[in-house]
Order: structure tokens, then sequence, then C-alpha cells
């Protein structure tokens, strides 16, 4: 089929990439000419495993285009997928739809046949109806339809979690662009991938509801956390005897330092101003907005126990600074919390992520990158892990640090206690 998929982030680029590998003739647009330039010259701007080679591939065999037109792209295609940005609104926590909107504008002027237009970007609930209006202004509603079709992608398993879904939700009451996007989406149905038809309004809902639910599952294990290091439990064996009710699932039960991403904090924060817009008090998602954001609170008083209360002049060591492994991405990462205020505390910083500096610790005074995690262990007296790469799974911490009691916080738990204390290794986890 030929598709147009607007917006080449991170939802648009990966759904473009896959939708040519799966053989269909795909064009990518994207206002920005130095970003369009950078990907016909295979320069991906996202650190997404897997995604450079499969642009590259599919653009040689030309399945895979890029190009600022996004009139002639319109015009060319039959399924237009709305892949822009969706963020925060700036003092308020409704998503921002300038994009949205205006990308209606564009392809209205383009219409001159059948248009199945999706919204793949994260909607608020009625934005597809509010779309519906902006087109049926100046075309008839025989000529387009407009569908939902929410993305389940997580960053850094983004290529897999498309083309091994577990369900793929398509929202539209009209029969003819139902059965046009079950064909597209045939190859991973006959590979397993669940369908799932109802209305537009429901699967934008679903989209919400399913972060807003992931996150409320973060923060519950997070809370029950704090618990277990009150009455010694090991919240780890409270986590695996949870998940093995299978109404209650194993994933996403893993305590940390909070939730972070591009995701679930604006999404939480989207469906609760939903709530609001139809006065309904979504008390739950409000409690774990503010429960997730008073965590980095708890670990740093934590830290500061650990510290005996002297965190000035202290070397502290953060091993990963990004909101979780495999991606380069910092955004609500909760090292963004606990860095300047341990750095305003007077810490000596130092920091190693496999995805490199980062700016946002560049002005932070005393906060040092390094490029080993020997180099940014060696001095410290307390190391940090704060994302759980696999560059840190299996460390031989003495000979990481040059000091002789340096104390271990593992943020994720990966270290198991009990081999910690035979190493004679100063460890404290998360709720055990
Ligand atoms: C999320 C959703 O998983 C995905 O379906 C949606 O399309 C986009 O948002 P993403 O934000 O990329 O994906 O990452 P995810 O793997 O969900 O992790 C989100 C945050 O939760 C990270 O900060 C991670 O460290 C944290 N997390 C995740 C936990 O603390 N514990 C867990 O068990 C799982």
């Amino acid at each position: 089929m030929k598709i147009c998929i607007i917006g080449t982030g991170y939802v648009g680029l990966v759904s473009g990439a896959c939708f040519s590998d799966l053989g269909n003739d795909v064009i990518c647009v994207d206002k920005e000419k130095d970003k369009i330039f950078d990907l016909k010259n295979g320069i991906i701007p996202i650190y997404e495993p897997g995604l450079e080679e499969l642009v590259i591939k599919n653009y040689k065999t030309k399945k895979l285009n890029f190009t600022n037109d996004l009139r002639s792209a319109v015009r060319k295609s039959d399924i237009i997928f709305i892949c822009v940005g969706t963020p925060i609104k700036k003092n308020c926590n409704a998503a921002d739809l300038t994009q949205v909107y205006d990308v209606s504008k564009e392809i209205r002027k383009n219409i001159r046949s059948f248009k199945i237009i999706v919204t793949k970007s994260t909607v608020p609930v009625t934005t597809g109806d509010e779309i519906e209006k902006i087109i049926s202004r100046k075309i008839s509603k025989k000529k387009f339809s407009i569908v939902s079709n929410p993305e389940f992608l997580r960053e850094g398993e983004a290529i897999r979690d498309f083309i091994y879904p577990d369900r793929i939700v398509i929202g539209t009451s009209d029969k003819k662009s139902n059965k046009i996007l079950k064909s597209l989406y045939s190859p991973l149905i006959s590979k397993g991938a669940k369908y799932f038809n109802t209305t537009r309004r429901a699967a934008e809902l679903i989209k919400y509801s399913s972060n807003a639910f992931l996150a409320t599952k973060i923060t519950f294990i997070n809370e029950i956390a704090n618990l277990c290091e009150k009455i010694n439990v090991n919240v780890e064996d409270v986590s695996i005897g949870m998940g093995l009710d299978n109404r209650i699932g194993s994933r996403f039960l893993r305590t940390g330092p909070g939730y972070g991403g591009s995701c679930f904090p604006k999404d939480t924060r989207a469906i609760v101003e939903t709530g609001k817009k139809f006065n309904i008090d979504l008390s739950i998602i409000k409690n774990v907005i503010k429960s997730n954001q008073n965590r980095s609170k708890i670990l740093l008083s934590r830290v500061s126990k650990i510290l005996n209360n002297k965190i000035k002049n202290k070397k502290i060591c953060f091993l990963g600074v990004t909101f979780k492994a495999n991606t380069d991405d910092m955004r609500e990462s909760s090292s963004l919390k606990m860095i300047p205020y341990l750095s305003k505390k007077g810490a000596k910083i130092t920091y190693y992520d496999p995805t490199g500096e980062k700016k946002e610790f560049k002005k932070i005074k005393n906060v040092k990158f390094c490029n080993s995690i020997k180099s940014a262990c060696s001095l410290c007296d307390l190391i940090i892990i704060h994302t759980e790469w696999n560059d840190f799974k299996s460390l031989n911490f003495k000979n990481l640090s040059r000091k002789k009691n340096f104390t271990l916080y593992d943020m994720r738990n990966i270290y198991l206690p009990d081999k910690m204390k035979k190493d004679k290794i100063i460890y404290f986890g998360i709720g055990r």
C-alpha cells in the first residue's frame, strides 16, 4: 500500500521504517529540511537499536523515502499517518495539539481521492472528532475517514514492539477503513498479533489508560518497596509472588527510581486533564503522579542517610543517567532531579552513561562526565546504579574503586545483597 507518514520523530520514523520493511511504499514527511537531508544520508536522529539498519535497507530499495513536500506525499498516498508531537502545553497539563491540527489543515488542501487519515500520535479522547470537523469544513465526509491507531512502542524496544505487538487497536466505525487497515497489518496478525477494532474514542482512551495503568503498576511496587524497607522484606520476592498471579502479571512490577520518559509523565497528566474537562476526578492517577514526583526525594534522603548526612565534598558516581536502558533519552529521568540536588549539597559528582555526555549536566557545578565506568567510580565514596544498562550488570567493584570502604546504592536491584555481603561491599538496594 501507499503510505504517508507525517512526522519523522520517534513514532513516525519507526513506523515508517517498519511499514516499508513489510513491503509497503512509504514516504515520510518532515518540515525540517536538515532532518530530511540527514535521513536521506542514513543519519538517524534517534538512538533506537536496529533502526538505522532498517532505514538504510529500505531507503536503498526505495520502499522508504523522505521529503519536505507534504503536498505531493499526501496526494500520492492512500493512508496518511499523523505522527507529529503532542507535548504537554506550557503551564498546564493538557496535550498541545497545534501540530496535529496544523497538519490536518495541510492534508485537507490535498485530498483529491479517498484518504484514510490515521492518528498514531498519542492524542486525547475526541481529537479524532476535532480533526474530522476541521477537514469536513472543506471536504465531503465521503472522501476521507479519520481513524485512531495508537502505538504502544517502548523506547529501546520499538522495532520489536512494532513487529510483535500484543495488539493492534484500530478505532473506526467505517467498515471500509477497518478492512484496509486490517489488510495493512495482516503480516503482523498472521504472526500472532491480536487485531481489535473499536470506536475511535475508545481507541484514543485505550492508549492513555494503558500508559496510566502501567505507570500505576510501577508506582504501586515503588510504594510497596518503601514499606518493605521498614519491615525487612525483600520487595523482589513480593514482586515475584504477586506476578505469579496471572491477573497481575510480573511485567512492569520492578521497583526503581520512579518512571520517566516522554510518555508516562506526559500521558498521566493529560488523561487527568481529560477527566477534568468532563468533570471526572481521576484520583488514582493524580496520586500516581504525585507519588512518582516525590520518589526522587525519598531516594535522596536515603543517599543522605547512607552518607551520615554529610554530603558536602563526598564523591558520588552515577552509573547511567538516562530514564531507562537502551535509550539516550533524558526526558523526565530521575537523575535530572538527583544530580543537581546533590551538587547543590556540595557533592563532587562523576557519571558514566553508555550514550555519552549529557547537555543537561554541562552547566552544573562539580558534575563531570567520565568516558569509562572505572574512571567514573575510581575515587568515589558512593556509587549509584541509576539506569539498568547491561554494562553495569556484572561489575567487579573491588577493581573499580580505589577507596576501601565505598558504598554501592543499587537503584535497580541488579545485584544480590548476599553476594555483595560475601564480597564485603557495603550495599544498599531498594525495598530490601
Ligand atoms: C512507555 C510504554 O511502555 C509504551 O507502551 C508507550 O508506547 C510509551 O511509553 P517507554 O516510556 O519508552 O514506553 O518506556 P518503558 O519501558 O515503559 O519505561 C517507562 C519508565 O518506567 C522508565 O523510567 C522505566 O525505568 C520505568 N519502569 C518500567 C520501572 O521503573 N519499572 C518497570 O518495571 C518498568
